[in-house]
């Protein structure tokens, strides 16, 4: 039977809300209709200042969640008026929500994970059941939280003649590695800063949001040493399950490290991406050496000195979009909470133990009945 679904994220870069309409038969996705909409400048700078921390960070939150809230209901309204789509035909939203804080199990603050952009607006302005809130249940029985799309990607890309890495570079980098044999468990984890701190030090030496194409990044020499210092943070020999955000990977991490390492603007974007590319690299040669081909998806696809630098360590391997694999690499993420409101609704889990850490399988979010 084919059903409808709404999926909407808003990852860690915050560049815009991606939506998408898609309709599963079984559990094959096929894409009825997609919107990125950027986050207006405003609401970006409020949310980057609620993430690193600031004053009445509580009454700032409210505002926030209300706000986005509304901007997400707006997005799917949006959606479904240019596809003339009956909200009575759509089973539910998946809705992520903006994450401002993430702290995994081990942090020294807390454990928990917070995603704001409330779920009653939606509901009540979209009037479709919404599923929200999917990390706390992961780390409710011991999970990570993060990541959660393995359990989709298992499901859509895993191969039985090729092992594959499915490489997400977001804000954040994630892998899922689905080898071919299928007795063989799903792995998975946050590699480390995907495309995060590129932005910030475009944000802080350009007047953009981000290094497009690469070309800045291209245009610096990598500062070996300072790219060693940066490699040395413990995060990228930790051991999984791992998960991490941009309250660790931010200027705060990074500015002590460039004192004494002397290097231009350029030169330090280079080492940046260097650093993405590397980590990416390291965490598939330790942890899935047996990979035969890595589907790229995330914004950081379109960073075409990234994807140079990934595939000069990545000799042996075939680098590929997951577009060549039928979905969009912009939207895989959105299509994956589209999905795993599915599973919730169907009262199936949506977590793979074996990459979050959890004690066992659940069923995540909670459930915003319209
Ligand atoms: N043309 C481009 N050139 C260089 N970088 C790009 C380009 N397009 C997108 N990006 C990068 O991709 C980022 C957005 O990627 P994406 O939306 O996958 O990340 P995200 O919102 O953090 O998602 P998530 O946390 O769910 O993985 C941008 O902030 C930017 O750094
Ligand atoms: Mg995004």
């Amino acid at each position: 039977m084919k059903e409808k679904y709404i999926g909407l994220m808003s990852g860690t870069s915050m560049d815009a809300i991606d939506c998408v309409l898609v309709e599963f038969s079984d559990t094959t996705p096929h894409v009825l209709a997609a919107s990125q909409t950027p986050i207006n400048e405003d609401v970006r700078i409020q949310l980057l200042a609620l993430c690193q921390g600031t004053d009445s960070e509580l009454e700032k939150l409210a505002a926030l969640d209300s706000c986005l809230g509304r901007l997400f209901a707006q997005d799917i309204l949006k959606l479904l008026e240019s596809t003339g789509t009956d909200p009575k035909t759509v089973s539910a939203i998946g809705s992520h929500g903006q994450t401002i804080r993430h702290y995994p199990p081990g942090s020294t603050l807390a454990n928990n994970s917070i995603q704001i952009g409330d779920p009653n607006l939606i509901v009540a302005l979209t009037d479709i059941t919404t599923v929200a809130d999917f990390r706390r249940r992961d780390m409710a029985v011991g999970g990570q939280g993060a990541p959660l799309v393995p359990a989709f990607h298992n499901e859509v890309f895993r191969s039985t003649a090729k092992n594959r890495v499915i490489l997400n570079i977001g804000g954040i980098a994630n892998i899922t590695n689905l080898p071919r044999d299928a007795d063989k468990k799903v792995s998975g984890f946050d590699t480390g800063p995907g495309n995060v701190l590129m932005d910030a030090w475009v944000a802080l030496h350009l007047e953009a949001t981000m290094d497009s194409d690469g070309a800045w990044g291209a245009s610096g020499t990598i500062n070996r040493p300072l790219l060693a210092k940066l490699l040395d943070d413990a995060y990228f020999t930790n051991p999984p399950p791992k998960s991490t955000g941009r309250e660790y990977f931010n200027m705060d991490w990074l500015n002590p490290l460039l004192a004494d390492h002397a290097s231009t603007a350029a030169d330090i974007q280079a080492t940046l991406c260097e650093l993405t590319a590397i980590s990416i690299s390291d965490a598939i040669e330790n942890y899935a050496p047996q990979t035969d081909e890595i589907l790229i998806c995330g914004g950081g696809i379109h960073n075409k000195h990234l994807l140079d630098r990934l595939k000069t360590h990545q000799t042996q391997r075939s680098l590929q979009s997951t577009m060549d694999h039928g979905i969009d690499p912009d939207f895989v993420e959105a299509i994956a909470f589209a999905w795993l409101a599915k599973q919730t609704l169907e009262g199936k889990p949506g977590n793979l133990p074996s990459v979050t850490g959890a004690d066992r399988p659940v069923i995540l979010g909670g459930i915003y009945m319209a």
